[in-house]
């Protein structure tokens, strides 16, 4: 089995955008791959050091939300694993670092972004979350030396894809430095790239206030929604509407399973035969279906050993981890195997 490995940074409860964007793949995945799933906790401290027990309150909102959409960890070849948990992760970061021009790290496209959102409040830490991102993929690297053919599957959002280009280039230069200890990974990118918040802004995120949660209520749900932009140019419910860049369609076709129907409704909606309403009751009987059974699984999970979970996963990527690290050490000549004497 291909191994995967991905991750999410927990700040707060996931919302539809995780979902379209990652966790129905990962869901997926599960059936044919050996999956860890990453709580990347440390990468959380990058934007939120200074709120102790908010990153806490979060993994555990994020791990009922991955019991809720369907990640199985009673499979044995599905993991929900802690980033800090790993305590080989540091370790590789740092030896990673060393190969790793500070360049790439400042040019990175992704780090640009999120550096001018900071405002400059920029950590040391933040500067180089890049090299533990790389960590975090090649730790579950199998050993090119058996396995050459090999890659690692990383199903991310668009975003993620220079840190994956980044991994790339560092492995390569640490195979090149030290001999063949890391194979590559390979991006796995949703059709969905990235949800519109409600309001039509670029992305869906807690902090604009324009998310709907996975866990959202019945009646907040059907407030947001009834809530939501649509487009901008039609006053009545006569004019012809514009189906394009229009929020409560986008959500329709990320998540309408009647796809046929869909078409009939936006053919309606351009010729102003149909009005917002109706459109928005569509897309709330269409999200009622998906979160229902996602609310439900979550109220049981939340039952759950969440500790033991975490724990059991864990554990088998330290295993990894230990093995990877043993390679990576004995190629640096860090095992001091020939010190002598
Ligand atoms: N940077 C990712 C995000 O913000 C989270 C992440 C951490 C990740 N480690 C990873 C993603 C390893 C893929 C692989 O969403």
């Amino acid at each position: 089995m291909q191994r995967v490995l991905t991750g999410i940074r927990p700040t707060g409860p996931l919302h539809l955008g995780h979902y379209v964007g990652a966790l129905k793949q990962w869901v997926d995945l599960q059936d044919t791959h050996e999956c860890y799933f990453m709580i990347a906790d440390v990468q959380a401290l990058t934007t939120h050091a200074k709120t102790p027990g908010l990153i806490e309150r979060a993994v555990r909102e994020v791990m009922l939300d991955f019991l809720a959409v369907g990640i199985d960890p009673a499979r044995p070849n599905v993991n929900i694993i802690l980033q800090s948990g790993i305590r080989e992760l540091p370790e590789l970061t740092v030896y990673l670092s060393m190969v790793t021009p500070f360049a790439w790290m400042k040019h990175n496209p992704t780090v640009r972004a999120e550096q001018k959102s900071l405002r400059g409040e920029v950590s040391t830490g933040f500067m180089y979350y890049v090299v533990s991102q790389a960590a975090d993929i090649l730790f579950v690297s199998p050993d090119p030396a058996v396995d050459s053919h090999n890659t690692i599957l990383v199903p991310v959002g668009e975003d993620q894809a220079p840190h994956l280009r980044d991994t790339n280039r560092i492995a390569g230069k640490f195979n090149k430095t030290y001999g063949p200890v890391f194979v590559t990974c390979e991006p796995l990118i949703g059709d969905v790239g990235r949800l519109v918040g409600t309001d039509g802004q670029e992305k869906m995120s807690k902090s604009l206030g324009n998310a709907i949660d996975l866990g959202e209520n019945p009646e907040e749900l059907r407030r947001k929604v009834m809530r939501m932009f649509t487009d901008p140019t039609r006053l009545r419910s006569t004019d012809p509407g514009h189906t394009e860049n229009n929020p409560v369609f986008i959500y329709l076709e990320a998540f309408d399973p009647d796809t046929e129907g869909l078409e009939t409704l936006k053919g309606r909606y351009r010729e102003g035969k149909v009005g917002d309403v109706e459109v928005k009751h569509r897309l709330l009987t269409v999200l009622d279906e998906l979160l229902t059974p996602i609310r439900e699984r979550r109220a049981a999970a939340d039952k759950m050993d969440l500790h033991d979970i975490l724990r059991v996963g864990t554990a088998n990527a330290c295993r990894l981890a230990a093995e990877t690290m043993e390679r990576v050490r004995s190629r640096m000549h860090l095992d001091y195997d020939h010190l002598g004497g």
